[in-house]
């Protein structure tokens, strides 16, 4: 079969692509003959010698419109679907929750649909969520034209001049834009905070670098990896919330979304007008309708109080190159599940849920809504089970180790006593007030060394060199006498004083040498 890739047809200032020069290998390997429009990824900077050095034909608008299988990134206009043959395929974005009339135009055309923005948020089919890719970028991007637009650093720093704080940014919305933003921000040495409905990301939050804030009212379990609209209190609570985070921030990112429905708005004109002047608003929701009620889509506002709104809604398009490698990888991952004997002919096998989930026509027929699918981000009953037996075992485990380790304390501190004892027992009395002090001294000593942080070990150092020094002295004073015992021990007691005065000191000298300039 052939695969068409085509100049994308919806005149935007910068035109992604569905393929690369690398990816064209991949779909030949799988034993399609593929041909690409002259100049289709100029954009990205995948340029015609490049494709046909890959394998590809090079070829003119209309011969590429009668492939066997289309891929573009969105929807063509009505008259490109008629260019197509009629059984032909295409692949791409369709939006086909919301756009009846695509899906009737490619019933009327005899073709088949396949929604590249439908697939479903399931394990296997991450490899081809093109959402996913374009969302993680966008959110990556949200930053860098949050960063451009702002007259400050992200990173704090001290200098001769004065302190420079952090920039404070808030992302709402943690999922795969908002993570990506966060990933983005932290790299970047911003503080970081983000909510999310979903309480069982706090924990992605975290790992990311940011601070999770939670909304302080019950907040919803997903069972499909999507939020579902709130409930009033809960609508009430987060309002409340977003406004107090958006007044101390200095950007606040925007990604929530709800599929099939128009964004919420989480940022009212009011939290606009409470946050500081210079401050920046990313509405990553923008072309959904916008998560700020001031958000104009493709525009930047400037409030009266200084904050700048910024509506982009290509952020992902900003990065040609970039996008589109990523969403040519997409259409390879897909192809090779619609070509299981690699033999270059496209099988839909509408028993498979990723290729129902995304056929919105068959040659004709209008196959779209899918059937559900039930996919579950949050634990199954069944691994619920599974935790808590796994929880129970592991306390098991830990309240037989901590009795273990209680009995070897017990038995030690017999043998320690009874030691003590011996020796009270056979020392002459003048030394005994000396094994007071030396009790008392590794009481002492064991508390303050344990209650010390790592931080303060340095110093703590210096302070067993002092005492070492004390030992060198009396070891010194007596090594001189006639007992051989006391000679003996005088010896080790200046032998290890020694080591570890000139030890510390080494180990000073290496730790200064860290921070000492180069010449
Ligand atoms: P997603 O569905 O993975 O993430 C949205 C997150 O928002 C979810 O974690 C959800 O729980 C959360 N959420 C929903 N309602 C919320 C609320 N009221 N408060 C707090 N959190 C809430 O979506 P994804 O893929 O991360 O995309 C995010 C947004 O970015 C979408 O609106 C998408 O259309 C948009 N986008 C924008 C682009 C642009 O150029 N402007 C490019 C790509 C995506």
């Amino acid at each position: 079969m052939l695969i068409g890739v085509p100049k994308e047809p919806q005149s935007t200032d910068v035109q992604l692509v569905a393929a690369t020069p690398d990816t064209v290998g991949k779909l030949m390997k799988l034993g399609y003959d593929v041909c690409v429009e002259s100049g289709a990824g100029d954009d990205a900077s995948f340029m015609d010698d490049q494709y046909a050095a890959a394998g590809a034909q090079i070829v003119g608008r209309e011969e590429v419109w009668k492939a066997d299988l289309v891929v573009v990134l969105d929807t063509p206009p009505d008259d490109y679907l008629q260019k197509m043959n009629p059984q032909a395929t295409l692949l791409c974005r369709m939006a086909p929750g919301r756009n009846e009339h695509t899906i009737s135009t490619l019933a009327k055309h005899q073709l088949t649909g396949l929604a590249m923005d439908a697939v479903p948020r399931i394990s296997r089919a991450q490899s081809m969520d093109v959402l996913s890719s374009m969302a993680n970028l966008a959110g990556n991007r949200a930053i860098i034209e949050a960063a451009h637009s702002y007259g400050r650093l992200f990173t704090g720093q001290v200098t001769a001049a004065g302190k420079m704080p952090p920039a404070n940014i808030y992302v709402i919305g943690a999922g795969v834009a908002g993570l990506a933003a966060i990933g983005t921000a932290n790299s970047m040495g911003a503080q970081v905070r983000a909510t999310d409905v979903r309480p069982e990301v706090a924990e992605q939050v975290e790992s990311m670098g940011a601070e999770f804030v939670a909304i302080p009212v019950a907040t919803q379990k997903s069972e499909d990896g999507y939020a579902k609209e709130m409930d009033e209190d809960q609508a009430r609570a987060a309002l409340k919330l977003y406004s107090e985070q958006a007044a101390q921030a200095d950007i606040v990112v925007t990604t929530a979304n709800i599929p099939g429905r128009t964004a919420p708005i989480l940022i009212t004109a009011e939290a606009v007008a409470s946050m500081k002047p210079g401050s920046i608003i990313v509405d990553m929701a923008a072309a959904n309708g916008g998560n700020c009620e001031l958000t104009k889509p493709d525009e930047v506002v400037v409030t009266d109080n200084g904050v700048t709104i910024l509506g982009y809604t290509d952020l992902a398009r900003r990065l040609p190159g970039q996008a589109s490698q990523l969403y040519a990888q997409n259409i390879v991952n897909l192809f090779k599940l619609l070509t299981p004997n690699k033999d270059g002919q496209a099988v839909f096998n509408m028993d498979d849920e990723i290729i129902r989930g995304i056929t919105v026509t068959e040659r004709g027929t209008i196959m779209w809504p899918p059937p559900p699918i039930k996919v579950s981000a949050t634990p199954t009953a069944h691994t619920e089970k599974e935790n808590a037996v796994a929880e129970a075992e592991a306390a098991g485990r830990a309240a037989r180790e901590a009795a273990k380790k209680k009995r070897n304390t017990i038995l030690w501190s017999a043998i320690a006593f009874v030691l003590m004892g011996v020796l009270v027992l056979f020392s002459p009395a003048a030394v005994l007030p000396h094994y007071m002090v030396l009790a008392l001294a590794i009481v002492v000593g064991f508390y303050v060394i344990t209650a010390v942080t790592h931080s303060l070990h340095t110093p703590l150092m210096s302070e067993t060199n002092a005492i070492s020094g004390i030992i060198l002295v009396g070891a010194l004073l007596q090594i001189g006498s006639s007992s051989v015992l006391v000679n003996v021990l005088s010896f080790i007691a200046v032998l290890v004083a020694s080591i570890n005065i000139f030890g510390g000191f080494t180990v000073t000298h290496r730790m200064l040498g860290m921070f000492k300039k180069e010449d």
